[in-house]
């Protein structure tokens, strides 16, 4: 039998600075109606200058290790999904073991965009019930604010900086555990949602620095029609997995892209709006970083408690999804 796992602490950190869409309209031609009413969102948070992805993951980190009871030390393995390292290589896990001291764990980043925390809830998971590792810390950390393009009033309104963290372990006899996991990518959607400079294919230079291809570039209407979709398809399949009926599930955590985007995945789940959880109108959209900070907040605010049955979904570039369904 393979192990079951279990979520034994979660945690999060959001940048102190507070940029409201007034603020923005400064910026670029908007303005707080426009964003509010097609996104939901009010204000986000910015990243300090000289403050990294890796530092707002170890903070968060911090606290999902300090609640879990598990010092850095018995940590075997970190993954921090992200699509905003704080270099190229080596990996932003890496600066977070050592600002841990971590020094046991495998540490790796992963690159799944908006889903990549739940893609990393999935790999840390079967590690675990394999017993190739005993503890393992996910966390989900961007810094989107250093990869959006600010003359572009189609994308830089939509996106924040934050993290979230969460230490997994074996499930003990009548704790909670995570029951379902499902993770998929569409590869030939990636023009859809992408950062088309910086990499190999267009790697930065001197002719081409004006031109802001480092930066998020996205066919926003085209992206939402499939996160509808996939983000119904794949939380449908570990509810089915995980043998559970609508009415059972306590709360639905959903990728915070878009109010309108979860509205139309609560309709069709069938689960009423009181239990779909949304901060988005604080942070924006902070990609991978979105799930675990909910999954946090909902975790602290006392929102899910033991035996608690709960359903996190995500959908993001690559074409990206992941849903879990988690007995907390
Ligand atoms: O996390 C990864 C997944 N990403 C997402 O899930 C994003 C999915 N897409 C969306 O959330 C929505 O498509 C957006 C919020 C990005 C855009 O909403 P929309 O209702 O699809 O608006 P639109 O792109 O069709 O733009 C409508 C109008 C346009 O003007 P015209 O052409 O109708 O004159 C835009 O130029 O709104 C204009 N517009 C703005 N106006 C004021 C676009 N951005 C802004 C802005 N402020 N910031």
């Amino acid at each position: 039998m393979p192990n079951a796992v279990t979520i034994a602490g979660t945690g999060s950190y959001l940048p102190e600075k507070v940029m409201t869409n007034d603020d923005l309209s400064k910026i670029v031609d908007t303005n707080d109606e426009w964003i509010f009413s097609r996104t939901g969102i009010r204000e986000r948070r910015i990243a300090a200058e000289g403050e990294f992805t890796s530092h707002l993951a170890t903070k968060a980190a911090e606290k999902a290790l300090e609640q879990s009871g598990i010092p850095a030390e018995e940590i075997d393995l970190i993954i921090v999904a992200t699509i905003t390292p704080d270099t190229l290589t080596p990996a932003t896990a890496c600066y977070v073991q050592e600002n841990l001291g971590a020094s046991k764990a495998v540490a790796f980043d992963i690159s799944a965009a908006c889903s990549g925390f739940l893609y990393a809830m999935k790999i840390a998971k079967r590690m675990i019930e394999t017993g190739a590792f005993e503890n393992a810390l996910i966390i989900g950390a961007e810094k989107l604010s250093a990869f959006v393009n600010w003359n572009d009033r189609t994308t830089c309104v939509l996106f924040g900086d934050g993290a979230g963290a969460a230490v997994l372990r074996k499930s003990e006899e009548g704790e909670g555990h995570i029951l379902a996991t499902d993770i998929g990518t569409d590869g030939r959607q990636t023009h859809l949602l992408n950062i088309p400079g910086g990499g190999s294919a267009c790697p930065t230079t001197i002719e081409n620095a004006a031109e802001g291809l480092a930066a998020l570039s996205m066919l926003g209407k085209e992206v939402f029609k499939h996160a509808v979709t996939r983000m119904k398809n794949s939380a449908n399949e570990v509810i089915a997995r995980a043998g559970l009926k609508p009415e059972e599930i306590a709360l639905v955590i959903p990728h915070q892209a878009n109010v309108r985007i979860i509205d139309a995945i609560a309709a069709r789940l069938d689960v009423p709006n009181d239990r779909i959880f949304v901060n988005l109108h604080k942070y924006g959209n902070t990609s991978a970083a979105a799930i675990a900070i909910a999954l946090d907040e909902a975790n602290r605010t006392g929102k899910i408690k033991p035996g608690d049955k709960i359903i996190m979904v995500a959908f993001g570039a690559g074409l990206t999804w992941a849903a879990a369904a988690i007995e907390w």
